[in-house]
C-alpha cells in the first residue's frame, strides 16, 4: 500500500462527570486525510484545506503525532499528509484529535500495522498536547478505538473501551465562536473541594455501571459535572437556558463538549434527539450566533479507511 485516504471522526470529551478521562466518538462529522509514502525521510504536510493551520510539522498536531510515531519506527522513507478539515479548530468536538489520530492511524496502516491502537493513542496524544498545552487522551482514544472510552491513566497509558448502550444518541450544538482549549484549561482552578470530588467520582462510577447495564435512568442521574462545568459554562452563551431546554425536551444529560463552545446532549433514541435539537434551536436561533447542530449515534468503529492503493 502506497497511499491511504481516511475518515477521521469528531469526538466528545469529558462527558460531564469524566473531565479528561471520558470520551465518545461521533459518526457523521469528521475530516478526511490522504497519507502517502514519499521517498524523502520524515513527515511533510503538503496540503491543508478548510482551515488555516500551520504547515510546519513541529506546530501541526498531525505532524507532531506522525513524527512521534516515526521516532519509534525508523525507516528510510517518509510520509506526505494532506488534510481536508471539516471539523473547525476550537469547536470543542475534537478537531485536533481527529488530525493527530488520523495521521498515526494512516501511517500505521501504510507501515503494515506494527502498532496496536493503544500504542497509537500515545503518539496521537503528543500531537494533542501541541493544541492544548497539556497531554490528554480523552478525544484521541475514542477516535482510535471507537465507541466510549475511559482513560484510567496517561502515564503509564491505560485506556479502557466501555460498552455503548444500543439506543444512545448524541445531539451536538456548535455555536460558531472559537474557544481555545489552552485558554479553557488555564481558567480551571487547580484544587477541588473534597465534597465536590466525592460527588464527581460517585457520578463517574455510576456512569460506567449504567453503560454496562444499559440503565438509561442511572446514566441520566450520573451525567453531572460538579467541578469543571461551573467554571467553563460562563464562556458559553445561554448555557443554562440550553441545558434546561434540552433536559425539558427529554435529554438524559447535557454538558460541555470537550472544552467548548460546543455542547452535547445524550438521549435514548433518535426521536428524542430530534426533540432536543428543536428545543436547542429555539434558544440559540434568536441570539444571532451562527450555529450547527449534529445528531449522531455513537460511532463504535472510530477511524475508517475510505480508499487505499
Ligand atoms: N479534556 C480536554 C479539556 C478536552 O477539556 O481540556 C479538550 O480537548
Amino acid at each position: 500500500m502506497e497511499e491511504i485516504k481516511i475518515f477521521a471522526p469528531a469526538s466528545v470529551a469529558n462527558v460531564s462527570c469524566g473531565f479528561d478521562v471520558l470520551g465518545f466518538c461521533l459518526g457523521p462529522v469528521g475530516d478526511e486525510m490522504v497519507i502517502r509514502k514519499s521517498s524523502t525521510q520524515g513527515v511533510t504536510i503538503s496540503k491543508i484545506e478548510g482551515q488555516d493551520l500551520p504547515y510546519d510539522v513541529k506546530k501541526n498536531v498531525a505532524g507532531v503525532a506522525a513524527e512521534t510515531l516515526l521516532t519509534s519506527y525508523p525507516i528510510d522513507y517518509g510520509f506526505e499528509i494532506e488534510i481536508y478539515k471539516k471539523i473547525k479548530a476550537g469547536s470543542g468536538i475534537g478537531s485536533s484529535a481527529a488530525s493527530a489520530a488520523g495521521a498515526v492511524f494512516g501511517i500505521n496502516e501504510l507501515l503494515g500495522k506494527p502498532f496496536s491502537p493503544h500504542q497509537l493513542i500515545a503518539f496521537a496524544m503528543e500531537g494533542e498536547s501541541v493544541a492544548s498545552g497539556a497531554a490528554h487522551a480523552d478525544n484521541v482514544s475514542p477516535v482510535l478505538l471507537g465507541g466510549i472510552t475511559l482513560v484510567r491513566s496517561i502515564n503509564p497509558l491505560d485506556v479502557i473501551s466501555l460498552p455503548t448502550p444500543k439506543e444512545l444518541t448524541a445531539v451536538i450544538l456548535h455555536p460558531k465562536i472559537e474557544l481555545k482549549t489552552m485558554h479553557a484549561r488555564e481558567i480551571l482552578k487547580k484544587n477541588v473541594p473534597m465534597e465536590k470530588a466525592i460527588q464527581q467520582w460517585g457520578n463517574l462510577g455510576a456512569f460506567v455501571s449504567a453503560l454496562y447495564k444499559e440503565d438509561y435512568e442511572l446514566l441520566s442521574r450520573s451525567l453531572k459535572d460538579e467541578i469543571v462545568e461551573p467554571m467553563r459554562s460562563l464562556l458559553i452563551p445561554e448555557f443554562e437556558s440550553l441545558k434546561n431546554a434540552s433536559l425539558n425536551a427529554g435529554a438524559l444529560g447535557f454538558g460541555i463538549s470537550g472544552s467548548g463552545p460546543s455542547v452535547y446532549a445524550l438521549t435514548k433514541g433518535m426521536d428524542k434527539a430530534k426533540k432536543v435539537s428543536e428545543g436547542i434551536k429555539k434558544i440559540i436561533s434568536p441570539i444571532g450566533i451562527d450555529f450547527e447542530i449534529h445528531l449522531s449515534n455513537i460511532n463504535n468503529q472510530g477511524l475508517k479507511i475510505i480508499s487505499s492503493q
